[in-house]
């Protein structure tokens, strides 16, 4: 059985997409096999980013592992189950093909609410959110009370995942192991990123999830997109010696990757 990682937040521009791009990188290039599925259907940035290193290695011969991603299938209307949703049915049918090819299937969800990541999060093994480090995306997670900090209970996402959570109880699939990823931590705003940090840690026993250790603000978790490469990659591309920042970019990789626990997974980059 592959283990899927779904990767969401409702709150667009949280790193979902960067997130996904550099876990996914690492399991592949640590010889796991990979599937992909974006259900960010107009954007498709995780999908576009497996493309672009598909054109990479085209274009220069490098021998650099990349996830499989596949599109949704296009089903034949003949054959499609009346009773089911036609989306979850391409999600289903998605997934059906990759498992048997993968280790683990990372699903990339889109920054809004929709009914395909709504099915997704039911799928989660594992589910990473990241989050910007400010209150406004913390709304999405739970209520705080505006004079004392203090958290007041889930708001619209997290009760998505309790809800998803229940339906995986149900169908006896083991619980979802939910981690919430800090993204674009500033080196400044320690007032800000402090209280942020203690309102984690209070919702987290609440609702059940573990807080990652995160990625800061860098420019190299954006720059390679065109080429479909991550800081993971620059070695075999022949940059020879990485900056201070992008060592420290790779810890935070490294760090997160131990972080989830993965199944079968001993983080060696
Ligand atoms: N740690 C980081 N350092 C620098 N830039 C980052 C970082 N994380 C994300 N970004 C940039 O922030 C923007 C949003 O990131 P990304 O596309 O991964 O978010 P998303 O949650 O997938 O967005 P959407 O909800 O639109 O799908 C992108 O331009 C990305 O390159
Ligand atoms: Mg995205």
């Amino acid at each position: 059985m592959a283990h899927i990682i779904v990767v969401g937040n409702e709150k667009g521009g949280s790193g979902k997409s960067t997130t996904c791009m550099h876990v996914a990188t690492a399991l592949v290039r640590m010889g796991h096999r990979v599937g992909a599925l974006d259900l960010d259907v107009r954007q498709r940035s995780f999908g576009r980013y497996v493309e672009n290193r598909k054109a990479f290695v085209e274009r220069t011969g490098l021998a650099i592992p990349s996830p499989n991603y596949m599109l949704l299938p296009e089903l034949d209307p003949a054959q499609a189950d009346p009773s089911e949703n036609p989306f979850d049915q391409r999600l289903s049918a998605a997934v059906a093909l990759l498992e048997p090819v993968s280790d683990f299937i990372f699903i990339d969800c889109p920054g809004s609410h929709t009914r395909l990541a709504q099915v997704a999060h039911t799928l989660a093994d594992t589910l990473i959110t990241p989050l910007n480090d400010s209150f406004i995306d913390f709304d999405l997670l739970a209520r705080v009370d505006a004079e004392t900090g203090k958290v007041k209970g889930p708001s619209i996402y997290s009760e998505m995942v309790w809800n998803a959570r229940q339906m995986r109880a149900q169908a006896g699939l083991r619980p979802i192991d939910w981690i919430v990823l800090r993204n674009r931590l500033g080196a400044q705003q320690m007032h800000n990123k402090k209280k942020v940090g203690a309102a984690l840690e209070e919702l987290s026993r609440r609702i059940g999830f573990r807080v990652a250790p995160g990625f800061s603000e860098r420019v190299i978790f954006r720059e390679l997109f065109p080429r479909g490469l991550t800081l993971l990659d620059l070695k075999d591309t022949g940059v020879e010696s990485l900056n201070l920042s992008n060592i420290a970019a790779r810890q935070e990789v490294r760090d997160l990757v131990t972080e989830l626990q993965l199944p079968g997974v001993s983080v060696n980059f």
